[in-house]
């Protein structure tokens, strides 16, 4: 293999090498909930939905990045209807915090590629990834549906895992009352800059700030029905 390569083709390569601070995000988590899972630890506005929704996007580097960049809910005017649907704050349905409180804590890191530089940006391509991913079609698809019965950790693992064809993060609420089930609750699917399928990695530090850990292999899950 030659050293030498046109002098084009190294500088575009030492630019965009030179382009990407340091403290720049390597991976993207698109984090889904099960919203009835969610609703056993929250005092839900919302109990009645029976899809997987958004909980965020949330790169895998840094916090409120810049609290000076207002979230502003007439830049995603458009989005509005599918973000209702689909990411929809399960503590107060009227209400936008939801999104103010990810648009801080992560869409302002996010923010930091210009892949994702403004709100509009931001939230579409959530949305855009959480379409494609299509994650509640695709449990649908391999027989794993809400039930009464209990799945073993692996049923659930691999469908994902041998769908996407990459290591998902799965989280359960592990009951202090009840030993013999943890709830199935979130759901991450991670993406790399440029938005192709990456592995999660399960011991990444909490981002979520919540009761969901990761899943236990050996305690049978509970996909809990409406
Ligand atoms: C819950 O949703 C189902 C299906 O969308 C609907 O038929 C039912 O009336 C809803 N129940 C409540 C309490 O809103
Ligand atoms: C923070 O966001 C504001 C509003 O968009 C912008 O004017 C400012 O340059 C940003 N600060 C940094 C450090 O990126
Ligand atoms: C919110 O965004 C709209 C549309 O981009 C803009 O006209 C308006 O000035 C913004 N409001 C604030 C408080 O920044």
């Amino acid at each position: 293999m030659s050293l030498s390569c046109h002098l084009l083709f190294c500088l575009a390569a030492v630019s965009a090498f030179a382009m990407s601070p340091p403290h720049m995000w390597t991976k993207l988590i698109l984090t889904h909930h099960w919203p009835n899972t969610f609703c056993t630890m929250e005092f839900c506005h919302h109990p009645n939905i029976s899809y997987w929704t958004l909980h965020g996007l949330w790169p895998d580097k840094g916090i409120t990045c810049n609290a000076s960049w207002h979230f502003n809910s007439s830049e995603i005017e458009d989005l509005l209807p599918d973000m209702e649907k689909y990411w929809p704050d399960l503590l107060k349905p009227a209400s936008s915090s939801f999104w103010k409180y990810e648009w801080y804590k992560h869409g302002t890191c996010a923010a930091k590629a210009t892949s994702l530089n403004s709100q509009h940006k931001y939230f579409s391509k959530a949305l855009e990834l959480y379409h494609k991913v299509d994650l509640d079609s695709i449990l649908r698809r391999f027989d794993i549906i809400p039930s009464e019965k209990y799945y073993k950790f692996s049923q659930i693992e691999d469908v994902v895992e041998n769908f996407y064809g990459v290591k998902p993060k799965i989280q359960c609420v592990h009951p202090s009352k009840n030993t013999d089930a943890q709830l199935l609750g979130q759901m991450e699917i991670c993406f790399s800059p440029d938005f192709s399928l990456l592995d999660c990695e399960k011991e990444m530090i909490s981002t979520g700030g919540s009761a969901f850990s990761v899943c236990d292999p050996d305690v049978p899950v509970y996909y809990p029905p409406l």
